[in-house]
């Protein structure tokens, strides 16, 4: 099948149909949401906290964003792969901005994304320039969680309504493709969707975004994260624990392997 690209985003919303967005890190979990019709597979700095034990995102490096970036491009051929700049990847400069981006890129991104609004237009600007797309967020944006005082919902008051807003039209007007809202009220996002020409792609914002998305381990059931705003889809966790308890016992207990996985 052909590959998603931007176009099909935009087409998404101007025709109505929304999409769903996964994370992805590793070569197995892209090749299963792959088959099961995912459009976009974001490498999200959320390997951090998911895969690598850090306590939030702020830990996680441009070279771990390369890394599985290459792990996740080199396993699909239909979803488009979206990566994250890391934290501090993009802040110190325009010119680092490009520099990370291009690099994503090479690592086998199709586009990258980047936290904030006002801040970082000068940024997008450039990447976008350099033949990047780029996908904002906005809301909570975890890369600043100790700047905005924990995992709060942004934009409860109008003034952080218009506030947001304003951010996702100048991110538009940028040339942002896209724009994740992160923790934001349902009739905030539902406002922002409504302004804006791109797509809006909401975790924890409601029903009203063009898209969806969800850190995979949280949908899965493999997290124990358990925010109101996340859906348990499965509970591979309890599969998998199941899975090593019987191994264990079998391989303690003597039952495995037997004559039927030896070699003569
Ligand atoms: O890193 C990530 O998983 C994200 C999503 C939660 C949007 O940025
Ligand atoms: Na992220």
């Amino acid at each position: 099948p052909a590959r998603v690209r931007i176009r099909h985003l935009q087409d998404a919303k101007d025709t109505g149909r929304r999409f769903a967005m996964l994370t992805s890190y590793d070569q197995f979990s892209a090749r299963i949401f792959e088959s099961a019709g995912i459009d976009v597979l974001l490498v999200g700095d959320s390997v951090g906290t998911t895969v690598l034990g850090y306590d939030s995102t702020v830990h996680t490096t441009h070279q771990d964003m390369l890394t599985f970036t290459g792990a996740v491009a080199r396993s699909v051929t239909r979803p488009l792969v979206v990566a994250d700049l890391a934290f501090g990847s993009y802040q110190t400069s325009v010119a680092d901005a490009v520099t990370h981006g291009v690099e994503l890129m090479r690592a086998g991104a199709h586009a990258v994304k980047l936290e904030g609004g006002h801040a970082i237009t000068d940024r997008v600007r450039a990447l976008v320039d350099a033949g990047i797309p780029v996908m904002g967020h906005l809301g909570f944006t975890p890369q600043s969680v100790h700047a905005l005082g924990g995992h709060r919902v942004q934009g409860r008051d109008h003034a952080s309504a218009d506030r947001l807003a304003d951010e996702a039209l100048a991110l538009q007007e940028a040339g942002a493709f896209a724009v994740v809202l992160e923790l934001v009220p349902a009739a905030v996002a539902e406002r922002v969707t409504e302004i804006l020409q791109i797509p809006t792609i909401g975790i924890g914002a409601g029903p009203a975004c063009d898209g969806q998305v969800l850190v995979w381990q949280d949908m899965a059931g493999l997290s124990d994260f358990r925010g109101a705003f996340v859906r348990r889809f499965a509970e591979i966790g309890d599969d998998l624990r199941r899975a090593a308890t019987a191994y264990r016992e079998n391989v303690e207990g003597r039952r495995y392997p037997g004559a039927e996985h030896s070699f003569e």
